[in-house]
């Protein structure tokens, strides 16, 4: 994301780790672990808080693009990377927010 211009100029904030960390915290919740993401941030509604954000077919393409190398990069078992894969890509699709 962070060498990514189109991406890159959709975060707020000039230190990408906070971000980098929320969504880590949201991932573990969403799997399973530790609920930290809700204690911090409270429901996650992903959609309106994507909303501020200009989320077209070109950013959530770049956004899947970025997803997939980090994906492979954790070199998963194929049936988890397989579950993973199908929620990152059904919800960025939802993520979409305009044209
Ligand atoms: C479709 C393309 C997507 C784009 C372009 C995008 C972009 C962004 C941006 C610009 C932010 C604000 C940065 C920040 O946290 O300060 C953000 C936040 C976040 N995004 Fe996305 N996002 C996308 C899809 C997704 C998907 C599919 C998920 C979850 C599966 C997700 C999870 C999150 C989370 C957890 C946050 C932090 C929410 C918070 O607590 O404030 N994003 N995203």
């Amino acid at each position: 994301m962070a060498g990514d211009p189109l991406l890159r100029a959709m975060y707020p904030e000039e230190d990408l780790g906070p971000a980098e960390e929320r969504m880590r915290l949201f991932l573990m919740q969403y799997w399973g672990g530790p609920r930290t993401y809700g204690e911090r941030r409270g429901h996650p509604r992903l959609r309106m808080r994507h909303a501020p954000f200009h989320v077209d077919l070109a950013a959530h393409d770049a956004w899947l693009r970025h997803m997939r190398a980090a994906v492979e990069e954790s070199h998963l078992p194929p049936h988890l990377e397989r579950q993973l894969w199908d929620y990152l890509s059904s919800s960025a699709a939802a993520m979409i927010n305009a044209r």
